[in-house]
């Protein structure tokens, strides 16, 4: 049940739920404080896999110890100490979704932030390994300095994906001031599936 919209990691972790299942493979491409990372190994359980990447080891610090506290420390979870646009050198499969949250680790050093060209080439790896029918969430912070580069860069890469390929959401909120959290969902097509306006054509609406 979704109790609010107030925070957009709310309303993400309500999406996901809904497409992440047991001994699923997922990555959080952005560790961070590791709420993400507890919230995917949760969702997986211990016969998943948790793939979670962070340049920070205080990021990795601060997840191992949410997984402690939470008890799931036994659970099949990686956290790696390099940064997302290295995801291909690790052996992580086929993945059935993943998390981005952009911006600088909260309680850390803010000068710490992701950048255009690793988030968008972390953003590329991801969608390769992804499954048909798997989704990734992108969260961007922007109000920082560099953030607005950032958001307009990686607007325009997931604008251009193709559409037979992948469904691109943008949800953003409407009557916000400083600078809101902008959501991004891009799920994988299945084989056989189409945009709904391509079925409707095709069924002769
Ligand atoms: C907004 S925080 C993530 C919050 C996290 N999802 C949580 O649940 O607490 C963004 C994180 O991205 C990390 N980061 C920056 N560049 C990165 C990169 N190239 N690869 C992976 N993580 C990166 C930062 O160190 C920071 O911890």
């Amino acid at each position: 049940m979704l109790n609010s919209i107030v925070r957009a990691t709310s309303f993400v972790h309500h999406v996901l739920k809904g497409k992440i299942n047991k001994n699923d493979v997922v990555i959080d491409a952005t560790m961070g404080n590791g709420n993400d990372t507890v919230f995917l190994a949760e969702l997986v359980g211990p016969g998943g896999s948790v793939f979670a990447f962070d340049i920070q080891q205080i990021a990795v610090d601060r997840t191992l110890k949410k997984l402690v506290d939470n008890g799931l420390d036994d659970h099949n979870i990686r956290l790696i100490n390099d940064g997302h646009e290295n995801i291909e050198s690790y052996s992580t499969g086929a993945i059935d979704a993943a998390m981005f949250n952009l911006g600088y680790l909260p309680q850390g050093d803010r000068s710490i932030i992701t950048k255009p060209g690793s988030t968008i080439k972390g953003i590329k790896s991801v969608l390769k390994l992804l499954k048909p029918g798997g989704i990734i969430s992108i969260i961007m912070y922007y109000g920082h300095e560099g953030g607005m580069d950032e958001k307009q860069q990686v607007s325009d890469f997931v604008k251009g994906l193709p559409n037979k390929d992948f469904v691109v959401m943008n949800c953003y909120y409407a009557n916000q001031g400083n600078n809101p959290p902008i959501i991004i969902f891009i799920e994988k097509m299945k084989k056989d599936s189409c945009f709904q306006s391509e079925c409707y054509k095709n069924n002769g609406f």
